[in-house]
Parts: structure tokens; sequence; C-alpha cells
């Protein structure tokens, strides 16, 4: 238990004394993604006892509407990463796993049945993608807990028109995130998170300290890993300059709209999102 208060410490930068961590949350304390692959493969028996974990995870009213495809194909998963261009640690993984929300399925289920599909809206929408993301987070602890790493990579959806048709991807199915997957070459340190006190509500939400606990997060982050210069977000608006801490590099990306197009492009792909 001794040691487990030194991951509260590597996690947040700071000693959280109220919490207790147990020998088996220690393991979810010490994750991180992993950007670096060994050139071993990932038996394909142990690949499908970690996709029966993630098949494991809770799903809304248990319509499971998600898929995932399975990329083995070295240059299939390079092709993805020759279009991404900037992440070339995706074609070193063995693995790379593309997490859906799949509406497609219910609407086959209510065809098979005989009855309308009537709920092509928001809300499916939003289970489809929380059903999708459960499933990966079950994955992504399963696969850390016997040895390997993962790295979810959003950027999928920033090439959604050539990745959806690589995977014969159809109507009423689109991807959420990529997953590589392989044995790592090291790990990186510890992601410093926000402080509870900014993230953890009690009763009601309540965020009047805010600037203060981002001063203290943005201090706290500065002195173990400060913003690399390759880390700055959108250099090309803001000058570079040093000495940027999280929050301002959060509202660099943030000020700049991402992936605006992909709501017509669900719309192409039979979401109405009403
Ligand atoms: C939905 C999602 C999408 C992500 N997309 C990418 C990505 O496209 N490329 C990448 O290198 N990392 C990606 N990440 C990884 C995050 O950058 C990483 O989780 C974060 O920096 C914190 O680091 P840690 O997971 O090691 O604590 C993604 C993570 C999530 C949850």
């Amino acid at each position: 238990m001794a040691d487990n208060r030194e991951l509260l410490q590597a996690r947040f930068g700071m000693d959280i004394p109220d919490a207790e961590v147990p020998d088996a949350i220690a393991p979810l304390l010490d994750r991180r993604v992993v950007r670096r692959y060994k050139d071993e493969p990932v038996p394909d028996s142990l690949l499908d006892g970690l996709l029966a974990a993630a098949q494991s995870a809770p799903a809304k009213s248990d319509l499971q509407q998600y898929s995932v495809i399975v990329m083995r194909d070295a240059p299939r998963i390079k092709q993805i990463a020759d279009w991404i261009g900037t992440m070339d640690w995706i074609a070193t993984a063995p693995v790379f796993l593309i997490w859906c929300g799949d509406m497609r399925r219910g609407q086959r289920l209510c065809d098979m049945h005989e009855m309308p599909h009537a709920n092509n809206n928001l809300d499916t929408f939003l289970n489809t993608a929380v059903d999708c993301a459960l499933a990966m987070g079950a994955f992504m602890a399963a696969a850390e807990a016997v040895g390997l790493g993962t790295c979810p990579i959003s950027y999928v959806r920033s090439h959604i028109e050539r990745v959806s048709p690589l995977l014969g991807l159809p109507s009423g199915v689109y991807p959420v995130a990529g997953l590589t997957v392989g044995w790592p070459v090291f790990r990186r340190p510890t992601s410093m998170r926000l402080p509870p006190s900014v993230v953890v509500h009690r009763e009601r939400y309540d965020d009047r300290k805010l600037a203060e606990d981002i001063a203290g997060y943005n201090h706290r982050r500065r002195t173990r890993e400060p913003v690399a210069a390759a880390g700055l977000k959108n250099n090309d608006i803001y000058p570079p300059r040093d000495g940027v801490g999280w929050s301002e590099n959060v509202a660099r990306q943030l000020s700049v709209p991402e992936r605006f197009g992909f709501k017509a492009y669900l719309k192409t792909k039979g979401f109405d999102l009403a």
C-alpha cells in the first residue's frame, strides 16, 4: 500500500491523502498509453480473450451497439498511418483495432422481425459511442493487465472518408477511435491528471475554484513535464513561445474547430441525429 501512495503522487503530482488505493486497483492508476511496439506478434488466442473481455463491458439496454474491426495486415495498417502522417507509431503496431459505433445491427434486427426502426436519433448516436468507448476501455485494461500496450487513435476520424471504405463500413457504422495494440518497447512516464477537486463534484456541480486549481495544476505539470515545442497546438495561428502551460495549450487546441465535417459525414452514413 505504501507504494500505491506513490502511484497517486505520480498521477496527480500531489498527495491525495483521503484516497485509499487497494492493490487491486493499483494497475489502473499506473496505466499509460504506449506509442512504440516490439516486432513481436500478439497471438490470435490472446487477442480473442482480450476481445471477450471487451465484450463483457456493460451496454445500454443490453443493445450492444458497437463493432470492432481487427486489422493485422501490416500494409493496410501502414496505409492508415500514412494518411494520418504524423503518428508513425501506428505502423509499428502488430494489431490495429477500429472501434465503431453501430446502429446498423439494430436496424437489421428490426427488419428481421418486420418492425420499423424508430430510433435513428441523437440519443442512439450517443448510445453507440458510449457502448463502443466502454468496450474499448475494457479492452485497454485487459491488454495492460497482460503486459500489452495500447493507444487510442481519434485521428482515424480525420481521414474518415478514406478509412471508412478501406474497412467496408456500411451505413449506420462509423469509427469512434482506432486502437494500436502491441508489446511495449518502453513505458512513458505517467501523465499527470487534473486534481480531483476539479473533476469530482460532491452532490452539486461547483467550479468556483477552477482558476485557482488550474493555476496549481499548470505549475505542477510545468515542473514535471513542460509543454515541449513539438507539443504546442496550432503554432501557425498562435506564435510559439516558452512557458505555455497545460490550460493554455488546451485553449490553443479548442479555439480551432476540429473535424467540423463529422456531422455531415454521419448524415451520409444514415444517421439522422434528430
Ligand atoms: C478517444 C481518444 C483518442 C485519442 N487519440 C489519440 C491519437 O489520435 N493519437 C495519439 O497518439 N494518442 C491519442 N490518444 C491518447 C491520449 O493522447 C492520451 O491518452 C493522453 O495524452 C493521456 O496520456 P495517458 O493515456 O498515457 O495517460 C487518444 C486517447 C483517447 C481516449
